[in-house]
């Protein structure tokens, strides 16, 4: 064997790389990009009906009127005045919450990494839906955390199931850290937790001392314009919220918060600090200006629109052209849906005659920490047009028809 300098480097790497794998989202990413192609992949907002003029103006003036702060490094919690901003929002969900408890990130993907680097030792376990959130599937990997995900059905994750998953691992005597739950228009499968499910499964945590780590990012992309109460609301001293700026203004910003109790927020901070010193300024200036200069709801109100028109021309295209026993949910707001196929049918199989025939989707067993979800997928409606949708939906059924089995 020839040893090359990249080998000796990766020999040296610590345990925890080998949690870090290629994001299945990410792969399909650059597919996504090739001429011709409808992505159903990515879970890209669509940002065409942003005052692209007024947000230019708004970091025009940031820059020539507060240059010095907005280009130099701030507060490693993130502005007062965008705490404060963000608690305004949260009221939306019912949370009532306190500035300086807020903690201001990189997105909520670095929320969801700090809050997991300072609950979480190797081997300690995550509850999760199965499906969830891939993205958090790669942080809790890449610290090492074992995973155990929890069934849902249409009415979100399930309590009791939660309940059994709880009282297995504990005779097992596994420590169990927290329970991480995307409540809302849950990506990929886009089902919500109902209001009877909420109030159980914030009790049975409490019951079990497990505390709720609640990723938020769509709460606000209900399709009938209603806001939902948070598992926040309900039990806010066992209840870390992770909410984002990125499906509601601009992911490319990169300003997620996490809201949590005083000691720990303290934490949060610190564990910032030593990863990004501070949130950048010049983005949650940006933000703050969008979010008291500028009618965002009415902007959120249209983005809905658009989502639940894309929504309805999906559903309507998986009627006509998926095969006899695929079922599919229904969201009431969000940007997925999640399909499955009749038993039996490989979706693995399926990606690469669908990207041949010009369609790429984000298979279902990405979505899962152990192997599953072998025929089902998750199809995003947040970004393409309705018309590309349709014909995406018509290409990704000519590629099931075409599978044996
Ligand atoms: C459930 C969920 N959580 C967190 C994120 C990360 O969002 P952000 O851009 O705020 O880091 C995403 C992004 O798709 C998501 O779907």
């Amino acid at each position: 064997m020839t040893i090359t300098t990249d080998s000796l480097h990766t020999a040296r790497f610590a345990d925890r790389a080998d949690g870090y794998h290629p994001s299945p989202v990410r792969e399909v990413f650059e597919v996504s990009m090739q001429p011709n192609m409808i992505s159903l992949a990515g879970g890209n907002p669509d940002l065409s009906g942003l005052p692209l003029d007024r947000i230019a103006d708004m970091a025009q003036r940031i820059i020539k009127d507060r240059g010095e702060e907005a280009l130099q490094y701030g507060s490693g919690a993130g502005t007062p005045e965008l705490q404060e901003l963000i608690c305004e929002i949260m009221a939306l969900e019912g949370i009532s919450a306190l500035p300086e408890n807020v903690q201001i990130t990189s997105g909520s993907q670095m929320a969801l990494e700090l809050v997991t680097k300072l609950f979480c030792n190797p081997h300690d376990v995550i509850l999760a839906e199965g499906p969830t959130y891939v993205g958090a599937l790669g942080t809790f990997e890449g610290l090492q955390a074992d995973v155990v995900q929890v069934a849902i059905d249409e009415k979100g994750l399930i309590p009791s199931e939660l309940q059994d998953a709880i009282r297995a691992l504990k005779a097992q005597s596994r420590t169990i850290k927290f329970l991480y739950t995307i409540p809302n228009f849950n990506n990929p499968s886009g089902i919500s937790l109902t209001p009877e499910r909420r109030q159980e499964i914030v009790d049975i945590c409490r019951t079990e001392g497990i505390a709720i780590v609640e990723d938020n990012p769509y709460g606000l992309l209900s399709f009938d314009g209603s806001a939902r109460a948070a598992l926040h609301s309900l039990d806010p001293d066992n209840v870390f919220y992770l909410g984002s700026f990125s499906k509601i203004f601009s992911p490319g910003l990169r300003i997620g918060w996490v809201l949590a109790p005083t000691e720990v927020r303290k934490r949060l901070q610190l564990a910032a600090e030593a990863t990004t010193i501070c949130p950048s300024v010049l983005s949650q200036m940006l933000v703050e200006s969008y979010v008291s200069g500028f009618d965002w709801r009415a902007h959120v109100r249209d983005a809905c629109t658009t989502y639940a028109r894309r929504c309805d021309a999906v559903m309507e295209a998986l009627e006509l052209h998926m095969p006899e026993g695929t079922t599919w949910t229904r969201p009431t707001g969000g940007f997925f849906t999640w399909i499955t196929l009749p038993a039996g049918r490989s979706v693995d199989a399926l990606l690469q005659p669908a990207i041949d025939g010009g369609v790429v989707f984000v298979p279902g067993s990405a979505f899962f920490a152990e192997p599953a979800g072998a025929n089902q997928l998750r199809v995003a409606f947040s970004f393409e047009t309705e018309e590309a949708l349709v014909e995406g939906v018509r290409r990704l059924g000519a590629a099931v028809a075409a599978l044996p089995g």
